[in-house]
């Protein structure tokens, strides 16, 4: 009788421990306390703290992780540095001016996942990848410069300005699609620094 008593006690303690544990988990786990940026292809949620180490705590990245909203769209500085970053890690496969290549087009508005057209899903696609060749990217980039990227990659653009969710209104009004020999000013002062 005493045995089972505290049989029953232990347990009782293990499913409150257990309880317990569950309900700190949750709410601290890691950075991802806004968004939840799930794999395009396989929805599993993303760990955006694997992968390549720092870029994770300028005030762009904290903005996006809470809200999926990309400051350094439109922003020149970042736009210099974004095109390098594109350049080196994508345009192999997704063309020069992203018109597609071996990867399908980045610059007009049909995506083979619609997710896509928000920066939040774009981010997601370049993080952890989607099928075949478009492995994850999260060891090569930073989430800042997986933002840098994505404003490039917005400002390649020649789509139809209304489906560009990703631009604000003020933005819309001045939009102008992206011409082949556009050249971004080396010293374009901004939010972004020059790239090491
Ligand atoms: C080795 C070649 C390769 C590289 C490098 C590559 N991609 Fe891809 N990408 C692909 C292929 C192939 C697909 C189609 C995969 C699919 O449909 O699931 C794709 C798909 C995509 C998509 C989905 C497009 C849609 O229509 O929904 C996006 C977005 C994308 N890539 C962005 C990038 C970015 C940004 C980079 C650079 C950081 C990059 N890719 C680097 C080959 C590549």
């Amino acid at each position: 009788m005493i045995e089972t008593k505290k049989t029953l006690g232990a347990l009782l303690g293990l499913a409150i421990a257990g309880a317990g544990l569950a309900a700190v988990a949750q709410p601290s786990a890691g950075p991802q306390t806004g968004i939840v940026f799930r794999n395009t292809v396989t929805g599993e949620p993303l760990n955006t703290a694997e992968g390549k180490e720092g870029g994770r705590d300028t005030e762009a990245v904290k903005t996006f992780f809470q809200t999926g909203k990309n400051i350094y769209i439109d922003d020149k500085s970042c736009l210099r540095n974004g095109e390098s970053l594109y350049a080196t890690s994508c345009s192999g496969c997704h063309g020069h001016l992203a018109e597609g290549k071996l990867g399908p087009g980045l610059n007009d508005n049909y995506w083979t996942y619609p997710s896509n057209t928000e920066d939040s899903g774009l981010f997601a696609t370049i993080f952890g990848g989607a099928n075949g060749m478009m492995g994850p990217h999260n060891e090569n980039l930073t989430p800042d410069e997986m933002l840098q990227t994505i404003a490039w990659i917005r400002h390649l653009y020649t789509g139809p300005v209304k489906d560009a969710v990703w631009l604000n209104d003020a933005q819309k009004k001045t939009y102008t699609p992206y011409k082949e020999g556009e050249k971004i000013p080396q010293d374009a002062k901004g939010q972004c620094k020059p790239l090491e």
